[in-house]
Formats: structure tokens, sequence, C-alpha cells
């Protein structure tokens, strides 16, 4: 079976506020719209056609389409049957065309394919949920409990209709001859004065298409986003779904309402994510790692059995079995930590690498830096890695230890097993097994009595 969807997004979203097209408004991390399309792709046999229409060029810039993808312009936004209408010469003879609506962007697949079954038993096939303040959403008209007779739009409805709470998402599946039939008939006779969509409920009734309604019990998936207070809602009810779903999953989560995935994440059996932690982009964690309260991660990959202490940041890094990072850590630019090391506090690593074993536990800057294993880098030691101009590499070689406010200024390397003292400028290689001592030698002054 050929599966169309068609996903409404061409209209501004002026209930949202500013200039951007509603169907970007960041949800996780993504437009919504992409959301959709993410859906929708997992579907074999599947084809997309996105109307668009206010600000489409911006639209097309921030989405990402799988092949089979066919963009329609709808150049006025004359009501949701008027932009269903645009996407009408891009359906496939026989398929399943099924009608998404760019600000209803968390339908499941599994609820989609229910809708598509029942379209191919040649019924308008109408998702529904239930809303206990079901303002600005089209209200379902039953005569009786089986059937549906119509839909009214907030707008049209007279008082006794505002009463009812079961509300329509807006999607719907129906075979592509039956919506090409129906779609010519709908007229703009309403409040609006639009081509509403809705309105071939009745129509589908009126040419003996059965209407059946899916009616949804948890209505999370279907929330529309059509005002800023809605797209907090529906952020919120999101994240709360995916940190239940790392529960489920064996993670244990301390607060599912203090969790915030902008992204793709993977969390192993055992670890434990404490409060306010945000993951962006694309993170895989292992399992039994342990994340304090605050921290970011983005894009980066943990090991099993991390510690990661409260407030790091770790940023397109890696970070191997059994290191310790924080607390206060900051690891960013491709930065990779092996095995059973340790970043402690206030301590800085840029595009460096740090050997098994190695440690750098306190107020530190390692920049362009290769550590061997099992280094020691004292307290405040800073790789002085620029020159204004250029970036220069330091390396400490295995079993260097390098004493407490050390500066190291590259280019710079630290042969196997040597040693700086603290408080020393190194700007000179140091040979294995040396102990280098680049500081004013102390004197002690005897001062005249007064
Ligand atoms: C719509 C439904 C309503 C339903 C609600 C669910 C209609 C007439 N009403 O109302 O019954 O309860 O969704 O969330 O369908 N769009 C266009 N071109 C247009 C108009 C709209 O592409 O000319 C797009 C919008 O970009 C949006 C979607 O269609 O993504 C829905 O439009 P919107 O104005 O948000 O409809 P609602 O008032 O929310
Ligand atoms: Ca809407």
């Amino acid at each position: 079976m050929n599966i169309d969807f068609v996903i409404l997004a061409a209209g501004q979203g002026t209930r949202m506020g500013g200039d951007s097209p509603k169907v970007l408004a960041n949800l996780a991390g993504q437009p919504m719209l992409q959301h959709l399309i993410n859906t929708t792709n997992s579907f074999k046999k599947s084809k997309r056609i996105l109307v668009v229409g206010y600000k489409a060029n911006e639209v097309k810039k921030h989405i990402k389409t799988p092949k089979n993808t066919d963009w329609v312009k709808q150049n006025k936004q004359l009501g949701t049957a008027h932009a269903a209408k645009q996407a009408l010469s891009s359906l496939r003879k026989g398929s399943v065309a099924v009608i998404l609506y760019g600000d209803v962007p968390l339908v499941s697949a599994a609820t989609l394919k229910k809708l598509i079954n029942s379209a191919n038993q040649n019924n308008l096939a109408l998702l529904t949920f239930n809303k206990d303040n079901p303002s600005g959403y089209g209200r379902i008209l039953r005569k009786n409990k089986n059937t549906i007779d119509s839909i009214v739009e907030e707008k049209d409805a007279n008082s006794s209709q505002r009463e009812i709470r079961e509300v329509n998402s807006g999607i719907m599946a129906i075979k592509s001859n039956s919506l090409a039939k129906l779609i010519p008939m709908v007229k703009n006779k309403n409040v609006a004065k639009e081509f509403l969509l809705t309105d071939i409920v009745e129509l589908a009734n009126n040419n003996k298409i059965k209407v059946k309604a899916l009616l949804l019990k948890d209505s999370s998936e279907v929330l529309g986003a059509n005002n800023l207070q809605e797209l907090h809602d529906l952020e919120r009810a999101y994240q709360r779904s995916l940190a239940e779903s790392l529960i489920r999953s064996g993670v244990k989560v301390a607060d599912s309402s203090r969790l915030d995935v902008r992204g793709e994440i993977e969390v192993g059996r055992d670890s434990f994510i404490d409060v306010n932690s945000v993951f962006e982009g694309t993170n895989r964690i292992g399992r039994r790692v342990s994340i304090a309260p605050g921290c970011l991660i983005s894009n980066s990959i943990i090991d099993n059995d991390v510690v990661i202490h409260a407030n790091s940041v770790i940023e397109d890094s890696m970070v191997g079995r059994e290191c310790e990072i924080g607390p206060f850590a900051r690891i960013r630019g491709g930065t990779e930590l092996q095995r059973g090391s340790e970043l402690g506090n206030f301590v800085e690593a840029n595009r460096s690498k740090v050997g098994k074993s190695s440690k750098a536990k306190h107020l530190t800057y390692l920049g362009d830096t290769t550590l061997g294993n099992k280094v020691n880098v004292g307290a405040g030691t800073i790789t002085c890695n620029y020159d204004g101009e250029k970036k220069y590499k330091t390396v400490a070689e295995d079993g260097v230890f390098i004493g407490s406010n050390s500066s190291l200024v590259a280019p710079v390397k630290l042969g196997k097993g040597s040693y700086t003292g603290a408080g020393s400028v190194i700007t000179k290689n140091v040979d294995s097994g040396e102990l280098a001592v680049g500081r004013g030698k102390q004197v002690n002054l005897k001062r005249k009595k007064k």
C-alpha cells in the first residue's frame, strides 16, 4: 500500500508571536515539522507532500527531508481544505492519504498505522481525543455514540456545542481518490470565511463514505501548538514521556520533570541521571554512568561506569570507561579521555587527549594537549597554547609529573617520567626522567628592625 502524507505547514502562526513560521518552532531541539517528517519516514512506500506558504523558503532551508518528498505552495492561506487541495495533484493513484498538521507534531507511528488500516477499508478515519478545556479545537458532533456527523469549529459553534469535550486532532486518513472527490466540494460559508478541511466529515457522510473515529485515550501525542503556552505544554509532555521511556528501559531518573533531551539519546541500564541536566544533539551514554545535577552534555559519547559530578559541560567529546569528571569541568572540541582518567574541579580541556589513568584534578587548562598514561597534572597548571596568532601543541609522555602552577609554553614536550617543579614556566623540552625547574630562585632577606 502506498501511503501519501500530506503535511499542512503554510500558516504563519500569528498566535505564536514573532515572525518565524510556526512549524519551525523548536520542540526538543528540532523544528516541530521535523518531528513529523521523521515519523512519516518510518513507513515503507511512503511519500510526503509538504504544503508550505508563509516564508516557504525559510521552512525549506531548515527542514531535512527524505527521498520521495514533494514541496507544494499554497500562495494564500485560505484554510486547511484549500491547503490540502494544493497537494491533490501529487497524490499517487490508489494510495491512502494521511493529513497531518505541522503544528501537531508528536503523533506516533503506531497511531498512524491504525488510521491507515481503517482508511484502507474505505473509511474516512479520524483521530479524536477528549480535552477538559477544549477551547480552540474543532468539536466532534455525534447523534449517536458510534458515528460522527460533523465537526464544528470553535468560531462556528453555539454555546451547547462549545461544551463538547471530544475534539478533532486534525489528523485523518482516507483513500486519495475519495479525498480528491470531497475536497472540491468544501465551501467557505463560515465565520472565518475559510475552506475548512473539517467540513469533509459531513461531506463524506453525504457521499456514503463511512466516518470512523479513533478516540485516543492519551492525548499527549495529539496536542497542538498554537501559542507559546501550548508549545511549552507540548515540550513538557514530550520530555516527560521521553524520561518515562528511559525509566522503563532501566535508567534511574531523579525527576522526570527535570530532564531535557534536545535531540537523540541512548542511555545504558543502571545509569543514574540527577536533576536539571540537558542533553543536546546526539549522545550515547553507557551503563552504570552517574550524572550529577546541572550538567550539559552535547554530541558526546560516555562509556560505562563514568562518574560526572555536578555542573559539568561535555561537548563533542569522548569519555572512556571509569573516568571521573567535574564538578565544574568543561570538556570540548573532540577531547578524548581514556579509561580511568580524571578531569576534576574547574578543569577545561579543549582538543586534547588524556591517556589512561592520567589526572588533572584542579584548576587546569589543557589546550591542544596530549597526555600519555598515568600523567599527573598539578593544580593550576596551564598550557599556553596560543601566541595570539597560532595554536601549538603540548605533549606530556607516560608517567610525567607536572608540579602545581606550571605554565607549559607550547610547543613543548615533556619526556617520559619527567618532572616540572611547582610554579615553573616551561619553555624548553624536558628529556625523559629530568626535573625541570623554571622559576626565580627564592631569596630570604633579613629586614632591618626599626
Ligand atoms: C485545526 C482544525 C481543528 C482542530 C485543530 C487541531 C481546521 C479547520 N481546524 O484548527 O478542528 O481541532 O486544528 O490542532 O482544520 N494551514 C495551512 N494553510 C491554511 C491554514 C492552515 O497550511 O490556509 C496549516 C497551518 O500551518 C497548521 C495547520 O494547517 O499547521 C492547522 O492550521 P491552524 O490554523 O493551526 O488550525 P487550528 O485553528 O488549530
Ligand atoms: Ca493548530
